[in-house]
């Protein structure tokens, strides 16, 4: 396994080797990595000739009240997760590689960016676009691969490569979770053992909006009404929002007909985490 911090040299590896006619599959990421990087890192090497991570924090998608500075990192466990999943290439810049000077060109998206984490984070996902952007011109992958942990964020990219004829697949993995139902998140790492006990009741709300959804529950205010009824009785939980929203337009339901996305965000202290539900 090879690693650089520099664009030119992961651009030169990399047209080796495209000359070879080599797949490239792409897993970029903030670092941090655990067992669910570490599913699409393993998803993406049973699909391609090379794999290719990248581990960059990225400034331009946090707001600047957020964890940007303090943000977790540890290269050397990163790398060794890395190797064992079976990367070729991690390719790990310092902030004045990706953005040298100040960035004035931005790639954003209308609309699926305004709801969900969108409306408390603005911003966020012009810098999610363009730093994808960015490392989608460097690594030019055949395939990426992003979690559905992040639903809003895969919604954006897929769109994002369909509007702007990225000739990439854009692959959706599934949520790895802890053994308890927590969804895994390098964030997870700042919750006290009494705000990790509490962040148990986002998956134990999600499966009870599940169990009410497969008994033919159409009423979005009664899916909504049972997850935050649960996540309340946690008086260290503080509800940032629950949404029931069309899983193609993130615009929010009342009556639930199709593919739903039942999304949260939840803060424990100052972390705040994220869960979904996606019901067809
Ligand atoms: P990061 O939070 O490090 O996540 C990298 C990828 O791992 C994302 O696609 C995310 O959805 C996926 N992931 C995280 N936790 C997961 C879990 N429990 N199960 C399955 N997949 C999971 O998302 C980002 O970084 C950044 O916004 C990035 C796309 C790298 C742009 O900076």
């Amino acid at each position: 396994m090879k690693m650089t911090a520099t664009i030119k040299d992961a651009r030169e590896m990399i047209e080796g080797w495209k000359r070879q006619g080599l797949s490239i599959g792409f897993v970029p990421t903030m670092g941090f990595l655990h067992a669910g990087h570490r599913s699409l890192i393993e998803k993406a090497r049973t699909e391609n000739d090379r794999v290719v991570i990248s581990i960059f924090v990225n400034p331009t998608q946090f707001g600047p009240n957020e964890d940007f500075a303090k943000y977790p990192r540890d290269m050397g466990h990163d790398l060794e997760i890395c190797r064992l999943a079976g990367a070729d290439l991690v390719f790990a810049p310092e902030v004045s590689e990706m953005y040298p000077s100040k960035n004035l060109a931005y790639v954003d998206i209308q609309g699926l960016g305004d709801g969900l984490c969108g409306a408390k984070r603005p911003n966020h996902f012009r810098g999610v676009c363009t730093i994808v952007t960015k490392l989608f011109h460097i690594i030019t992958p055949d395939r990426a691969y992003f979690g559905e942990k992040d639903a809003q964020q895969l919604a954006i990219i897929k769109r994002m490569a369909q509007d702007l004829s990225f000739n990439i697949e854009i692959m959706p993995c599934p949520i790895v979770r802890e053994p308890d139902g927590l969804a895994m998140s390098s964030r997870n790492t700042y919750l006290s053992s009494e705000e990790r006990a509490a962040a148990r009741s986002l998956s134990r709300s999600l499966a009870l909006a599940h169990r009410l959804l497969l008994q033919g529950e159409k009423d979005a205010v009664a899916i909504r009404q049972v997850i935050v009824e649960e996540i309340s009785r946690e008086p260290l939980a503080q509800i940032d929002y629950v949404d029931v929203v069309d899983a193609c337009t993130l615009n929010n339901v009342e009556q639930i007909q199709g593919s739903v996305l039942v999304a949260l965000a939840v803060y424990f202290g100052k972390t705040r985490l994220i869960d979904n539900l996606f019901f067809k």
